[in-house]
């Protein structure tokens, strides 16, 4: 038996250490979280990719009483982002979570749908997305959505 072991590297920033274009998109996420359609769950997701040009695309989380047919605030951003900017790789993307009266403490882990979503857009454009995971309590930060994702199925996997 052989043993495989894993492991994902993340930086821990509080706000005022992140750089000025990441503090802006940090922002850009949370309010987006004031344009989720969330009357179901009632949890506030918002999502901002920044594009290689520096422009920035947000989204948010938008529930349907068919609950699955609802979408989360990364898909959002990002596919609304690939639909109108194509040409565009995503460099950064962040999230943010708001929950009962406040954002939330702990870093907002992406869904596993959205983590595969991020992983193909890293694919579509063959470059790695930076990843801002906002927390009250601390920012995690990592390079690729490969830390989020070990054993990855890509395109590839199926050749
Ligand atoms: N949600 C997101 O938008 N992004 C995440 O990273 C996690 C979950 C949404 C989906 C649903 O509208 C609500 O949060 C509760 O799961």
């Amino acid at each position: 038996m052989k043993e495989l072991i894993l492991t994902s590297k993340f930086q821990i920033f509080s706000y005022d250490e992140l750089t000025e274009p990441d503090r802006e998109l940090i922002d850009a996420a949370k309010r987006a979280t004031e344009t989720a359609y969330a009357p179901y769950s009632r949890f506030r997701v918002g999502a901002a990719a920044r594009l290689e040009d520096g422009v920035i695309v947000c989204g948010s989380n938008q529930e349907n009483a068919a609950f699955p047919s609802s979408l989360c605030a990364e898909r959002t951003a990002l596919f609304y982002a690939n639909a109108h900017h194509p040409e565009q790789a995503v460099t950064t993307l962040a999230v943010a979570a708001f929950s009962n009266g406040a954002f939330l403490k702990a870093p907002i882990p992406p869904c596993g749908a959205c983590r595969q979503v991020i992983l193909g857009v890293e694919e579509r454009y063959k470059a790695p997305v930076r990843i801002l995971l906002y927390g009250e309590d601390g920012i995690y930060v990592t390079d690729s959505v490969k830390a989020l994702l070990p054993l990855q199925f890509v395109g590839e996997t199926m050749l």
